[in-house]
């Protein structure tokens, strides 16, 4: 598989990788945003991150919510994220794989994790993801964004890493048979665009 030098560099460089991801800085007001649109600013929502990396968004996530779960491929990272918050249930399965249970999320998030599969993984997604969300429910992505979808491997001091990059056209296309989108916003981060958008179920 051509994502494995991806996979390999996400557990080699758990520690650099939750370095540079830290110095980010956590998303509360996407976060925040997120569970307003879901109705669930009360404390009380159903989460599932996707690709929750070292946890930095689930210490902001989890003070938000009742329910938290974290998935992601990497072994070093859900380490990382076990020592940050050992309370929490973070799991090491691929994004692709975890079983998505029914009807059960109020939100999902996926900052930065789904530029990293291609678009006929992404579609199956949104409907796993689809299912496991309530109505109303709000499928929340954050992701590298282009005019049109294209794949570029990135060389730096973590390694190789292949990236995918989405229209917001073509990730309202992904996702039309089970969401209508609720928000989109473009960012501007380290100089790339980016694509904030929140899909509502329906
Ligand atoms: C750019 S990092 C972002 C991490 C975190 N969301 C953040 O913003 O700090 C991408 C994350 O997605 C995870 N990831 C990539 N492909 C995945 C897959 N197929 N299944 C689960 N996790 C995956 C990586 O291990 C990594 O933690």
């Amino acid at each position: 598989m051509e994502n494995n030098e991806t996979f390999d560099t996400h557990n080699r460089s758990a520690k650099q990788l939750a370095k540079y991801f830290k110095g980010i800085g956590p998303r509360i007001r996407h976060i925040e945003f997120a569970l307003e649109q879901a109705g669930k600013n009360d404390g009380s929502a159903s989460v599932l991150e996707i690709g929750c990396g070292d946890g930095r968004d689930a210490v902001e996530i989890i003070k938000r919510c009742r329910l938290y779960t974290g998935i992601d491929y990497s072994v070093g990272l859900i380490g990382l994220a076990k020592e940050l918050l050992p309370a929490a249930d973070f799991r090491v399965v691929d994004m692709q794989n975890f079983d998505y249970p029914y009807k059960t999320y109020d939100v999902v998030f996926a900052f930065a994790s789904i530029l990293h599969i291609d678009k006929a993984s992404l579609r199956d997604l949104m409907n796993v993801v689809a299912r496991s969300l309530k109505i109303g429910g709000i499928f929340y992505i954050s992701t590298k964004q282009a005019d049109r979808y294209k794949k570029e491997w990135k060389e730096d001091k973590h390694g190789h890493r292949l990236f995918y990059f989405y229209s917001p056209k073509l990730l309202a296309r992904l996702a039309a048979n089970n969401f209508e989108v609720a928000s989109v916003e473009l960012e501007v981060k380290n100089g790339k665009p980016w694509i904030e958008m929140a899909l509502r179920r329906k």
